[in-house]
């Protein structure tokens, strides 16, 4: 169907579902186990409504905003993603010139199916993209993909932290894929059920992460640090304490941790119960966003930008290049018209008062 004609960010997803491979759906849609917190991602938005206020001049105003030093036109970011390729030949380059276009920041995936010399490349003048790494059981493989991507013109490291341990991502494994696993013994037991995609690519990956793993990426980088995987209002502290640049509150779209709490359910326990937090590092979050409103809602609760994974690996799947730029004006839409709807011009005016938990409410 022509790219005008998808409405919502979920038509991505209906579509991708007809026309992509076995091997992409179920690799892109596939979650943890019974998939419980993979679907609570998105319904724990339904908690929270908007408190709109009304009266104010809304005919002007404006969705750019910063987040760890960079800017973009909308508060939203392409969150790293692995093998882009599997939904479209031309891989991650869609999502690089889509993002560029549309002035926003992409993270790149450490397993990402194009080269980083060919992202990196497909980038216009002066676009910013943040790499995300998983360590490697070899640091000194690390070390020497941190300094590459520093060379290269990153403006932020994403240290990944919520995969030092496999997870059964049950369609992928049902699907069958043939996937060979690599060649390197990679120190975890190996399952008996057949490898899906996400376990023949993650051998390389160290189950031995620690907290002061972020003073090896300091060592090697002089680029902001945002840790991505946060679960917990404990572990943001730390980070805190670590002095990181940046926080994404995740648990990898439910792919990992059945049962790991809803991020916009984090964010708001956060904002309810550590507010100083917010002060300290940017926080930013991804999961589940399914639409402008579910941006906003988040942006009131404090993030500073949001992440969509699967929905533009979808867009790109059906569209390519194409896709992503109508994903993003779609979302740029929605963000603007809930904007204006509840009496907020610019992302500063979004403060916590103008969300609040769902009725009904019992006097
Ligand atoms: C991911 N995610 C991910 N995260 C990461 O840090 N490195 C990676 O390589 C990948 N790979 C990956 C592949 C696929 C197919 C998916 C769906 C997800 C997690 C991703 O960054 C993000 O946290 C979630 O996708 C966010 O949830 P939604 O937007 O998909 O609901």
């Amino acid at each position: 169907p022509p790219v005008d004609s998808m409405l919502l960010v979920n038509d991505f997803e209906d579509w991708a579902e007809k026309v992509l491979s076995g091997t992409a759906w179920n690799y892109y849609k596939s979650a943890a186990d019974r998939e419980i917190t993979a679907a609570e991602n998105q319904d724990a938005f339904k908690r929270y409504y908007f408190r709109p206020r009304i009266l104010h001049d809304v005919t002007n105003g404006s969705i750019n905003t910063e987040f760890v030093g960079m800017k973009t036109n909308l508060p939203v970011f392409i969150s790293p993603a692995a093998m882009a390729k599997l939904g479209h030949p031309l891989g991650e380059v869609n999502l690089t010139k889509g993002a560029g276009k549309c002035g926003i920041v992409q993270g790149i995936s450490i397993n990402a199916s194009c080269s980083l010399d060919e992202i990196m490349a497909a980038r216009e003048k002066g676009q910013q993209v943040m790499f995300q790494i998983y360590l490697n059981k070899d640091r000194k493989a690390s070390e020497a993909l941190l300094h590459k991507v520093t060379e290269l013109g990153a403006s932020a490291i994403i240290f990944t932290v919520d995969t030092a341990w496999r997870s059964k991502r049950t369609r992928d494994v049902r699907a069958k894929v043939a996937v060979a696993p690599p060649p390197s013994s990679d120190g975890q037991e190996k399952s008996k059920a057949p490898l899906g995609v996400s376990q023949a690519i993650s051998g390389y990956q160290d189950t031995n992460l620690t907290w002061s793993d972020i003073g090896f990426i300091r060592k090697h980088t002089n680029l902001p640090i945002i840790v991505k995987g946060i679960q917990s209002m404990e572990d943001a502290e730390l980070c805190a304490e670590h002095g990181v640049e940046g926080i994404i509150l995740s648990n990898h779209g439910g792919r990992q941790c059945d049962f790991a709490p809803a991020p916009i359910d984090l964010l708001y326990e956060m904002r309810i119960n550590k507010p100083e937090l917010f002060n300290k590092l940017d926080i930013m979050m991804d999961g589940g966003v399914r639409s402008g409103a579910d941006v906003v809602k988040a942006l009131a609760l404090g993030a500073k930008a949001v992440g969509l994974g699967r929905s533009f690996l979808y867009a790109n799947g059906t569209h390519g290049e194409d896709g992503v730029i109508r994903l993003c004006e779609i979302l740029a839409e929605e963000i603007q018209n809930t904007m204006r709807n509840i009496g907020a011009n610019n992302i500063t005016d979004l403060k916590p008062e103008l969300v609040g938990p769902a009725g009904p409410w019992v006097y």
